[in-house]
């Protein structure tokens, strides 16, 4: 079917400050939205949609933009919920190498991005941008699962050349020319949903000659490039040992060619007003990860002066440093991070509408997608969820009922009890027409985040 119309309750961002959100219609056309208005509106057109096949909503159901995980781990997921017991450099040494390390092992890696990427789709992330691990194959079933499964991804196989005490590295040339390589591998899957992303892990695993070269190779094939930035104390001090020509963080990229607007960096919780504007001024964007960043007892990230200082921000679930894959968890882990800030007298907190954007929009733009996703608005793709705010076996279906309320308080009590309390069961699932996603619901009211 490939002309459609919903009708009823319509909610996506326009902007940090405005959510537009209202009972009305829109109409999709071979995947692009065409037209959005009111229910007058479409009344006084009826003609124009006598072939369309039409989709009416039921009163606490609402069509929302599908949630976008600007950072997570794909191999890490074996490993969700577990060894959360380490800051950060040790949980990499001791929980989270040794399994990636497993992934040179294609059968492993193809199962479990498999059920990565389905299990993602059911959270209703709908766009993801992925670290692999350090092979070329395993990332290759990372990129056709993504395809298979119909998921919009930026998947990357991780570069690192610095030892370690497993051995997971590369040298230098070896780990470019397998760059390069995959980008050629993926480019050639000819997909427009997935796409290749350049992604040195993080300074501590990359030297100067690996970042420059990697650098050169996204500008090379016009590829974004991610990596990590400033997410916990004992990494920078590492960091600023390592390149004392640098007097921040984020100069070691900067010296490398990395920040570009191509770039997306995880966490940025210690970042100085100098480097957000350095930041601001490159267009970098940052993915808040805020359920790792309290696990693994990183930090409070001042999201909302990283906002506040122009940067781009999206949200990342950063699965298994943190412990939920839900895009959901994100807004609310934000929410409570940035209120926690507020209560030890730093910037105001981010409300539910300006999370709401941070996991829609924001990453959008943070992944520079926003000219095709993110929003409602006509010549977007239409990339959705169907939301049932108190669907049957929903986390709201015994206990809390709807409540009597004009429409205008309705729609916000159902956005609102979803962004608060609700999940996947929530969210109608499999739904080929609304998205494009075909992942198919095993275990029908898990409510599980995994
Ligand atoms: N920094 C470098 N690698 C990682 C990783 O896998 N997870 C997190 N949270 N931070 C990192
Ligand atoms: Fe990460």
């Amino acid at each position: 079917m490939s002309q459609l119309v919903f009708v009823g309750v319509i909610a996506s961002a326009r902007s940090l400050k405005e959510l537009n959100a209202f009972t009305g219609y829109l109409s999709v056309e071979s995947g692009v939205i065409t037209s959005i208005g009111t229910k007058e509106e479409l009344d006084n057109q009826k003609n124009k949609f006598k072939d369309f096949k039409f989709i009416q909503l039921k009163s606490n159901q609402f069509l929302m933009p599908g949630l976008i995980d600007c950072h997570t781990h794909a191999p890490q997921f074996p490993n969700i919920g577990l060894g959360l017991d380490r800051p950060l450099l040790e949980w990499l040494d001791k929980y989270t190498f040794p399994l990636e390390s497993q992934y040179s092992n294609i059968d492993f890696a193809s199962r479990v991005y498999d059920t990565v990427v389905q299990r993602l789709l059911i959270n209703g992330t709908t766009t993801a941008c992925y670290f692999g691990s350090l092979h070329k194959e395993g990332c290759l079933e990372l990129a056709k699962s993504a395809i298979k499964y119909k998921q919009r991804a930026l998947v990357g196989k991780v570069s690192m050349n610095v030892e370690n005490n497993i051995g997971y590295y590369n040298d230098t040339q070896t780990e470019l020319m397998q760059t390069e390589e995959y980008i050629q591998s993926v480019l050639e899957f000819k997909s427009e949903l997935v796409h290749p992303i350049v992604t040195p892990r993080f300074a501590v695993s990359c030297d100067h000659e690996l970042m420059c070269g990697l650098s050169k190779i996204a500008q090379k094939y016009n590829c974004r490039i991610q990596s990590h930035v400033s997410e916990n104390t004992k990494e920078i001090e590492h960091v600023l040992k390592t390149f004392p020509e640098c007097t921040t963080y984020s100069h070691v990229y900067d010296q490398c060619g990395i920040l570009t607007k191509k770039c997306i960096m995880a966490h940025a919780v210690y970042l100085s007003k100098k480097e957000m504007e350095l930041f601001a001024c490159k267009g970098v964007s940052v993915a808040h990860c805020p359920a790792s960043n309290t696990r693994l007892r990183s930090g409070l990230c001042p999201v909302k002066r990283l906002i506040d200082n122009g940067v781009t921000v999206g949200l990342g679930t950063d699965v298994s440093g943190g412990d939920s894959a839900t895009i959901l968890d994100a807004m609310r882990r934000a929410m409570d991070v940035s209120t926690h800030l507020e209560l030890l007298g730093h910037e105001e907190a981010i409300n539910w509408k300006e999370a709401f954007y941070l996991a829609t929009l924001g990453g959008a733009k943070a992944l520079n997608l926003d000219e095709k996703i993110g929003n409602f608005a006509i010549g977007k793709e239409f990339d959705a969820l169907v939301v049932d705010a108190y669907s049957k076996n929903g986390p709201t279906d015994d206990y809390v009922y709807p409540l009597p309320a004009d429409d205008e308080e309705h729609i916000l009590n159902i956005l609102q009890r979803f962004l608060y309390v609700g999940d996947d069961r929530n969210i109608v699932q499999p739904c080929e027409v609304l998205t494009r996603a075909v992942a198919s619901r095993t275990g029908v009211g898990s409510g599980g985040h995994f």
